[in-house]
């Protein structure tokens, strides 16, 4: 099932998700959160942008042709807690299917400890760098109730109000079905 993205304004992007109870079967809502990512064409989708309040996101950069090193990077990250983040920090412009059409720079630090469980609950931990750090920094921060535009200067962010107040009104041109909080 393919369901709606939640975009910027609505609640449910700034709070901290909940773990997820150990062993619960989440291969429906996997299932669910890699086709509503396909089908808006995104890398990376976490649980709170189809409106659940849960630490879940998935990744899939293996068809980005411009960045080989994710060749194999598809899987999903329940409940993951990043150790450390290290090295030196590097800007690239970001975006996010919860902001549509809006690409800012971010500086993100390049390497990151993370321990997390995959899909059958095996623990895991392991280290990430470059993009894939990126990526994973990006989702994390969903489920932390924060979004890329929260690393922007004073400036900047007063320069998108109005972009950002469109988007929570729906008034904005997607590929995919948007839920927007302030839709009328
Ligand atoms: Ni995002």
């Amino acid at each position: 099932m393919i369901y709606p993205i939640v975009v910027y304004g609505d609640a449910v992007l700034r709070k901290r998700a909940a773990d997820i109870q150990k062993g619960t079967d989440l291969m429906q809502l996997l299932a669910d959160m890699y086709e509503t990512m396909y089908a808006a064409h995104g890398i990376g989708l976490a649980a709170p942008q189809i409106g659940k309040s849960v630490r879940l996101f998935v990744v899939d950069g293996t068809a980005l042709d411009e960045e080989p090193t994710l060749k194999d990077f598809k899987q999903a990250f329940i409940n993951p807690v990043i150790l450390t983040e290290t090295g030196t920090e590097w800007e690239f412009e970001e975006g996010c299917l919860s902001i549509p059409n809006i690409r800012e720079d971010v500086s993100r630090k390049e390497k990151i400890k993370v321990k997390y469980f995959d899909e059958s609950w095996k623990p895991k931990e392991e280290t990430f760098t470059g993009m894939k750090a990126r990526i994973i920094q990006h989702e994390y921060d969903h489920i932390e109730g924060k979004l890329f535009i929260d690393y922007l200067t004073p400036l900047k962010k007063r320069m998108l109000k109005g972009k950002l107040a469109s988007i929570s009104k729906g008034d904005v041109d997607t590929e995919y079905r948007i839920l927007a909080p302030l839709r009328k």
